[in-house]
């Protein structure tokens, strides 16, 4: 069974990465185990060996060339050595390295640069010879992005909603900084950054940390420092650059936008405050001084993006009447849950997603009652019963604790670790006596391995550790099925169904409506309903055996009008509904939709859907192909493995 294993940045206790954290039952293929030499012994994702020499700080200097779509300049690592070895490995994936030299004395260092493959590559940097003090070494590279880098996305002009002006932005998590920089791509390890970002003289830099002085340079350019101090995993830095407007919020925040966006970004973000100080009473001191949000262009593949001190959201959110703002709750909550206690690698990201899940729900109980705590977690239920038909209910990567043994992140990702995770905790939480036993917990928790990476048996440990008089009921868990097996969890928590009853109530009645009859629906029937619950009455026809006929689709719309709702949630389903009751006519507007956005929760199921209905496949396929290019990395790599084809071969 696992070890526990606490991680930071120090040489001493970084070697507890040595510990193998797969599951034990896992098998793994002489092909997989080829593989293992050569990574990481605590990351299956990483080469990097911070156990021998870790990076605990980067410097940046890069100048932005929109033109040619790539980041130039260097970044200077400092190092220490902890291990007996004469190198530095770290990973990279298509950097362009024209130079790695010793910063002391500028002279060149030997290394080995991989071929990168799928998921990037080794480098080996010989450390210099010269004996430094204290086993520390600043070494620099000098390097450039590739145009095709994963992590970044380069938008023309007419992609954004000004249209006159390009945008840069970048999504690192789980495993592509080391697209955008060398780096110890590994959520293990944990340094501090600073940059010095030169970018054209109009546009407005942001990055995942504090704003420091604008140098102006020649007129034509800018150059942003930027500093933060706060180690953090290297999947959390993070750069934006465009033509960009801020309001303030609140205390500690501004909103950053298109001047088309910004209006409606400050009135859907104004609770933002009211979130962080519930966080806060929840969670502990907010350590990293400001909280900005940032609303991206709609090609942003994610609803949210934790960034510190900088969320990066979707515009999808933006629905005018904040019933969608749970999303920065979701990434506020990470400001602990993530950011300040790690997953020491991505087969524990429930540590990070599942926690943020409780937090975030917790964060709802407080703001708009416990039933709509519970209302969103019985919605979280539905989607993890989606999923894991989707993926297969013998599938591995179903577990609470997959293994990622050969396994892309990006392939893995799904609601598993979010929503099973979330059961997870509700359950304990509601077998050791509910929110007032369990919140201490919660707080001494986050307060014990902040700042550190830690594995599934770190949490466990301290559990019980914690309820050291509460062991028996501990032992009652089935820990084995929770963590390690596939499938729906073993236990579900009794919820308060209030909120989700009316919304069950008219699915069914919807459902026995015999067409034949006449129409007992009006507008009425769905006046009183919250946004969300009409979210969740879409949700429930979605997920019933039962399929809608064309003809109730249309009376469904003709008396509550979801053809002209904006509301991007709303839409998704309704557009999803239509595709499961075959509505010929509803295959074009649902494959526009997903080519105007790219959040992946919207994009992959509409293609998916399409994909499945074999009249109009190759609608999916074609729509897929002539608009990928406009698509982030991320969003093309996966929709191309869900249609099956092969984009890069
Ligand atoms: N950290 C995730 C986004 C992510 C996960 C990016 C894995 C890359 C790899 C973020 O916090 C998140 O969970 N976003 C959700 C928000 C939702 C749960 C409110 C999303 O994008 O839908
Ligand atoms: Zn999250």
């Amino acid at each position: 069974m696992q070890r526990s294993a606490a991680i930071s940045l120090t040489c001493l206790i970084s070697t507890a990465v040595l510990i193998k954290s797969s599951p034990p039952e896992v098998g793994f293929t002489l092909a997989n185990s080829v593989q293992i030499m050569a990574l990481s012994p605590g990351d299956p994702n990483s080469y990097s060996r911070p156990d021998l020499a870790v990076v605990t700080h980067t410097n940046l200097k890069l100048s932005v060339d929109f033109d040619a779509k790539i980041l130039r300049g260097w970044a200077t690592l400092y190092v220490k050595k902890c291990g007996i070895t004469d190198e530095l490995i770290l990973d990279h994936k298509g950097l362009n390295i024209s130079s790695i030299l010793n910063d002391a004395d500028d002279t060149a260092l030997q290394y080995v640069l991989g071929e990168a493959v799928e998921y990037g590559e080794k480098l080996s940097i010989k450390l210099p010879q010269s004996e430094s003090s204290n086993n520390t070494y600043k070494i620099r590279i000098h390097y450039e992005t590739s145009p095709n880098a994963s992590a970044l996305q380069w938008l023309q002009p007419e992609q954004t909603a000004g249209g006159d002006y390009p945008f840069l932005f970048s999504q690192c998590q789980a495993i592509h900084a080391r697209s955008m920089v060398p780096c110890q791509d590994t959520p293990s390890v944990k340094s501090t950054y600073s940059a010095e970002i030169k970018a054209p003289a109009n546009l407005t830099v942001l990055m995942s940390a504090l704003r420091e002085e604008v140098i102006e340079s020649d007129g034509a350019t800018n150059t942003y420092k930027f500093n933060q101090p706060v180690p953090i995993p290297i999947y959390l830095l993070a750069i934006a650059v465009g033509k960009l407007e801020s309001r303030q919020v609140g205390p500690r925040t501004h909103v950053w936008a298109e001047a088309e966006f910004i209006e409606q970004s400050a009135y859907e973000f104004a609770e933002t405050e009211t979130m962080l100080k519930t966080a806060e009473d929840i969670c502990g001191p907010y350590v990293w001084g400001i909280y900005d949000l940032l609303i991206l262009p709609p090609s942003f593949p994610f609803g949210g993006m934790e960034n510190p001190c900088l969320t990066f959201v979707t515009p999808t959110v933006l629905a005018g009447d904040r019933s969608l703002a749970g999303v920065v709750a979701h990434e506020i909550s990470h400001s602990w849950t993530g950011n300040l206690v790690t997953n020491a690698n991505f087969e524990h990201f429930w540590l990070n997603e599942g926690f943020t899940m409780f937090v975030e729900r917790k964060i709802d109980g407080r703001m708009f009652g416990d039933k709509f705590r519970d209302f969103s977690a019985i919605a979280g239920l539905n989607s993890l019963k989606e999923a894991i038909a989707t993926i297969g209910e013998n599938n591995q990567l179903t577990n609470l604790v997959p293994s990622l043994i050969g396994v892309n992140p990006d392939d893995a990702f799904s609601v598993v670790p979010y929503e099973k995770g979330h059961t997870f905790l509700y359950y304990i939480e509601h077998l050791l006596g509910g929110p007032q036993v369990f919140e201490p917990f919660l707080k001494s928790y986050l307060d014990k391995f902040k700042y550190k990476s830690i594995v599934t048996s770190t949490w466990k440990e301290y559990l019980y550790e914690y309820f050291h008089d509460k062991v028996e009921v501990l032992n009652t868990i089935d820990w084995e099925t929770w963590l390690y097996k596939p499938g729906m969890p073993p236990a579900i928590p009794a919820y308060d169904n209030a909120l989700i009853e009316t919304c069950k109530h008219l699915t069914k009645q919807w459902l026995q409506w015999d067409e034949n009859t006449s129409c007992p629906f009006n507008k009425s029937d769905i006046t009183n309903l919250t946004s969300n619950q009409r979210i969740e009455f879409l949700d429930e026809l979605l997920l019933a055996d039962e399929i809608l006929s064309q003809k109730k689709l249309e009376t469904l719309n003709e008396k509550y009008d979801f053809d002209t709702i904006k509301n991007c949630e709303i839409r998704f389903r309704w557009l999803r509904l239509c595709l499961k009751g075959r509505w010929r006519a509803k295959v074009t507007p649902a494959l526009t939709f997903v080519t105007e956005l790219g959040r992946m929760k919207y994009v992959r199921p509409i293609f998916r859907d399409v994909y499945a209905w074999e009249e109009v496949r190759q609608q999916a396929i074609d729509t897929f192909l002539a608009n990928k290019d406009k698509m982030m990395y991320v969003s093309a790599y996966t929709v191309a493995k869900d249609l099956h084809l092969d984009i890069n071969g």
